[in-house]
């Protein structure tokens, strides 16, 4: 057992991508709201729960960068995977500070039971540039394969197993 696992994940099942799953999933839940609370769908209990689901988003935000970065630092600097995976950092980053400006700005309205107008567009803004970030991660593993180990004949017990699968890095070590 490598240290490494413990922030990356093992070879076969990385640590980035289900916690990006939570993170993405608790901004949308926060924009839906958000939404809801604009256009007069629902008045106070989305206001409520919009500005908590974007706080817990970006305590979730942390680890999900912490476990990216673990990763992104292994790249070759300059290759074209370093530079799609860099873009996708700073596009995340630049995401979480629409959401951090949100959710300071939001609070006092937030606290009257409202989503307003400055904090809103800077939700929405920040779930658009999340959406392109998403995308760019998708780059990295769907188009470059990063992580993806393609063991199409692995035994299906295997396959899920909480066991280090064979990748580049562990065959080279
Ligand atoms: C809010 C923060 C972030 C979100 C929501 C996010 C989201 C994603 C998504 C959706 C993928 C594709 C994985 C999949 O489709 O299953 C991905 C992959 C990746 N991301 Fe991020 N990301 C974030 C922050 C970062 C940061 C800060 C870095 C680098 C410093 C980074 C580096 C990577 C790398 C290297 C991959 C390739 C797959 C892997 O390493 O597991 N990410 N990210």
């Amino acid at each position: 057992m490598k240290p490494s696992y413990l922030v990356s994940g093992l070879p076969g099942h990385p640590l980035h991508p289900p916690l990006t799953d939570a993170t993405i999933g608790t901004y949308t839940v926060a924009t839906a709201l958000a939404v809801a609370d604009v256009t007069g769908l629902s008045e106070n209990a989305a206001a409520g729960g919009w500005w908590f689901a974007l706080l817990f988003g970006l305590c979730l935000t942390v680890p999900t960068a912490l476990t990216g970065l673990a990763d992104w630092l292994k790249i070759t600097r300059g290759t074209p995977l370093w530079w799609t995976a860099t873009w996708h950092m700073v596009v995340m980053v630049t995401a979480t500070v629409f959401f951090a400006l949100a959710v300071i700005l939001g609070h006092d309205g937030w606290q009257g039971g409202d989503v307003d107008a400055g904090p809103f567009v800077l939700n929405v803004i920040g779930f658009l540039i999340l959406a392109v970030g998403g995308w760019l991660g998708g780059s990295i593993v769907f188009v470059h394969g990063m992580r993806v180990l393609n063991l199409v004949d692995e035994p299906t017990g295997r396959a899920v197993a909480p066991v280090p699968h064979s990748e580049k890095e562990e065959a080279e070590a």
